[in-house]
């Protein structure tokens, strides 16, 4: 049985936005070495001690939940490669209706039948190419029959399926209507995403393709694409084609077009809550807990934090003091 939710929303930011969807990254481990998001080696990841564990997952979700938060999304890292992840997708869908994960799809087949035990749930599922060995080229591992064969499955499955493609000018945008080409084939979502400057070692300017770049070239050769509105709280722009079974999604992570509609916040591994991707830190829930804080406490603690959040993600990048985002992996944000 679900829980009851006396939800009332009270996470509104100085903006007038209402958050109600928050992204937890549940490890900041991955079993791929993706270019933009990861160096090849060298990575300090967080012990064990330091990650939130699966009871504070719990309690702070039950927490957001009280404050109005509707949707949640599983993130790393890699989330699959955290040790039990079911028990807590169990535990966390007597919160939730539905559990939206973000993965590579290397190891899912392995968890197919008991995520459908769950629902029919909802995985975005990263793939930046269709050839394996420029695959192998972006991620530094060999997993593209693997990663595919799932995708496949996963379809097959009736999971719903979004394909997540981060752009790289002069590495993949030369696949971007062959990934476009899959909607006609499939009922999917393929989403282009521009490259963030979040990958822990080096700056990836000079592969930036802008959302602008890319629906220009979709365009080019579909000039019938259409934008549709679907949900007003979306990362995504949205296009469909006519005789497609799925449609596109351009995400302009970088240009930051869309953040007066955002609703979103994040929790890292380490368990602190991010309001904004561009933000450097947040407020430390993990800490809290540990030194014994009341749900109230922490309800006023986030409530205020929310309250703080800036316009856009251009303000908040000028608040940090780094100035380079790209000494933090995505892993560390929760992509
Ligand atoms: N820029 C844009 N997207 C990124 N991701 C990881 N690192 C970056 C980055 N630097 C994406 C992954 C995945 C999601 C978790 O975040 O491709 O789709
Ligand atoms: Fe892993 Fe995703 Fe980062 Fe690639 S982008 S290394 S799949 S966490």
């Amino acid at each position: 049985m679900k829980e009851k939710s006396l939800a009332e929303p009270k996470l509104i930011d100085q903006h007038g936005r209402q958050m109600n969807y928050l992204r937890i990254a549940v490890t900041d481990r991955c079993n791929l070495r993706c270019q933009y998001c990861m160096p090849s080696e060298g990575i300090d990841f967080l012990q064990r001690k330091d990650l939130l564990s699966y009871e504070e997952i719990i309690r702070l979700s039950r927490i957001f939940a009280q404050l109005g938060v509707n949707k949640i999304r599983l993130t790393g890292g890699e989330p699959f490669v955290r040790k039990d992840i079911m028990s807590l997708i169990l535990q966390l869908n007597k919160i939730f209706k539905s559990i939206h994960i973000t993965t590579n799809a290397t190891l899912i087949h392995t968890y197919f039948d008991a995520l459908k035990s769950v629902g029919r749930q909802r995985l975005n599922i990263s793939i930046d190419s269709l050839d394996p060995v420029r695959f192998a080229m972006m991620t530094r591992r060999n997993d593209f029959e693997r990663v595919w064969s799932n995708i496949i499955q996963a379809i097959d499955l009736g999971f719903a399926v979004k394909l997540n493609i981060v752009v790289m000018k002069g590495v993949n945008d030369s696949e971007i209507l062959d990934f476009v080409d899959l909607i006609f084939r499939y009922p999917i979502s393929v989403r282009f995403i521009e490259s963030m400057p979040f990958n822990a070692h080096s700056s990836t300017e000079k592969y930036f393709m802008s959302a602008d770049e890319i629906h220009r070239k979709i365009k080019l050769k579909y000039p019938e694409l259409k934008h549709f509105v679907s949900d007003k709280n979306s990362a995504s722009l949205h296009y469909d084609l006519p005789g497609a079974q799925g449609n596109i999604g351009i995400i302009p992570a970088y240009s930051r077009s869309l953040c007066a509609q955002c609703n979103r916040i994040r929790l890292t591994p380490k368990g602190e809550l991010l309001t904004c991707l561009y933000a450097e830190r947040g407020v430390d829930l993990k800490e809290k807990m540990r030194k014994g804080y009341q749900d109230e406490e922490l309800k006023h603690l986030i409530i205020d934090a929310v309250s703080k959040k800036k316009k856009n993600g251009f303000e908040e990048e000028k608040m940090r003091k780094d100035n380079k985002g790209y000494f933090q992996s995505m892993t560390s944000i929760g992509g």
